[in-house]
């Protein structure tokens, strides 16, 4: 092997180590500042998520669900108004998929009762429409398959 090509493999190497250094740096700094939220109390955030408007029960949902890309090295979220929101609610959803339950927790009656409501969609894409559409939001992730 010639010193050409040697030190072309060198200015390769050092080149990838560079760049698996920047990427471990920019995201070292780990968010752990996690809280306990209420999952009934209602304070929508809107935010734009991978292209697609997500709404968050409320600001404490909203922030534990930022430190959890963060620390999976996705990008931060920040929240914008509903209106633009809106516009990225999903359009066209496959009808065929895997099915999941979304679970919506809610506030009924004068007392203020903590209220579940657990609805079914074919796939993921329409949960994300139904909750953006009407303004409502599910509670973390869905599980997969039908609601117990
Ligand atoms: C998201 O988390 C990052 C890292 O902790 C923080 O700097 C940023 O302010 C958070 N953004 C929101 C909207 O909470």
């Amino acid at each position: 092997m010639g010193i050409y090509r040697l030190s072309l493999l060198l200015v390769l190497f050092v080149g990838v180590l560079h760049l698996s250094t920047a990427q471990t740096r920019s995201c070292a700094r780990t968010c752990n500042v996690f809280y306990r939220c209420s999952p009934y109390y209602t304070e929508l955030v809107y935010a734009v998520v991978d292209g697609v408007c997500r709404v968050y029960q409320n600001g404490c949902i909203f922030g534990n669900e930022n430190c959890t890309r963060v620390n999976q090295c996705q990008s931060p979220l920040s929240s914008t108004s509903a209106e633009k929101c809106k516009e990225f609610c999903p359009r066209r959803c496959p009808s065929g998929g895997q099915e999941v339950c979304g679970w919506f927790p809610y506030v009924s009656g004068e007392n203020g009762e903590n209220s579940d409501r657990y609805i079914a969609f074919a796939n993921r894409c329409l949960l994300d429409q139904y909750s953006c559409q009407n303004d409502i939001a599910y509670a973390y992730e869905p599980t997969l398959g039908p609601c117990p």
